[in-house]
């Protein structure tokens, strides 16, 4: 039996579905805890999302258990080297979700550069009197410095967009890559960026790799983006370089402690802020899911499923495989 966690997208699901007996959660909601722990038990196979906590204790509940196919390019919700011990394998969804990331991170650096939510809230109040020389003025792009913290395939997706802009692009990832952009040390791009965007995997070596220390070294005209994973960014310290204005705004898809939100990052109008909606859209969501599917049919039909996470973490750390 295969366990789909949750809610998939329609060509998913029917796929799976004609291939193999399913445990589906045909809901909108997160299994819970108890209800995970239980269904697993039976499970040879599960489709999950990056809200499943698949740790040591859920991943041990499940003496049958041969692939994890995670529906994310992500996988910090899952112990991978203890699947791995245990012989199951794990998979991803790379490359599907790239463009659509890459656009989202641009819809953020433009709405903070542009004050277009704040603009939004202002007109809908009714504040909006007429055309003033001096109302909402924000930021030009061209000929601003685009600071890319990791460099896989989305950070090289954000830069390709920013060509049309007119923006230089500077890049730190620990592999340096065949592009025009510019490899610096990571506290070099934070000290001379206008825009700083991270487009990182969280491992141990990422967590908290913005923390108070190196917030400190942005320019107080830079943004920050984050369409990664939050706890890259210790969010309380970010809120306190917001709060005593030593950077101008930061854009954030997501946050240390989903869905909590540092309350004092909702009061600030310099933010914007978006519910982890990175690679929400109709095609990408249905490719990831149907990519996380063909993983398990693959493995089903005795064959290696695309997309293998190793676990080792051999080499990963601070570069940008997303
Ligand atoms: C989304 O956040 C993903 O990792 O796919």
């Amino acid at each position: 039996m295969i366990l789909v966690t949750r809610r998939l997208p329609k060509p998913a699901i029917q796929l799976l579905r004609s291939h193999a007996p399913l445990c589906y959660h045909n809901s909108s909601r997160s299994l819970s805890r108890r209800e995970l722990l239980r269904k697993i038990r039976r499970a040879r196979g599960v489709v999950c999302l990056l809200t499943d906590r698949m740790d040591r204790q859920v991943i041990a509940a499940a003496e049958h258990l041969k692939i994890i196919a995670n529906v994310a390019v992500g996988y910090d919700n899952i112990d991978v080297p203890y699947a791995r011990s245990r012989g199951i394998i794990v998979t991803n969804t790379p490359g599907v979700l790239t463009d659509a990331v890459a656009d989202l991170t641009w819809a953020l650096i433009l709405a903070v550069a542009r004050r277009v939510v704040e603009s939004d809230r202002f007109t809908r109040r009714g504040r909006f009197k007429g055309w003033d020389m001096e109302l909402m003025l924000g930021t030009e792009l061209k000929g601003k410095v685009l600071g890319l913290i990791g460099f896989g395939r989305i950070g090289q997706a954000v830069a390709q967009r920013a060509v049309g802009f007119g923006m230089s692009i500077q890049y730190y990832q620990r592999h340096p890559v065949e592009h025009s952009g510019r490899p610096v040390p990571l506290e070099d791009l934070l000290r001379t960026s206008d825009f700083v965007s991270i487009h990182l995997p969280l491992t141990p070596e990422t967590h908290h790799l913005l923390d108070r220390k190196r917030l400190a070294l942005l320019k107080r005209t830079a943004f920050l983006i984050n369409t990664s994973r939050g706890p890259i960014v210790d969010e309380k310290a970010l809120a306190t370089a917001l709060e005593h204005h030593r950077l101008a705004g930061a854009g954030l898809d997501v946050f240390e402690r989903e869905p909590r939100i540092e309350p004092s990052l909702k009061k600030m109008d310099r933010l914007v802020l978006l519910p982890h909606i990175g690679s929400a859209t109709v095609e990408t969501r249905t490719a990831m899911a149907v990519k996380a599917c063909e993983s398990v049919l693959a493995f089903l039909r005795g064959e290696t499923p695309p997309n293998l996470v190793d676990g080792t973490g051999g080499g990963r750390g601070v570069t940008g495989l997303l």
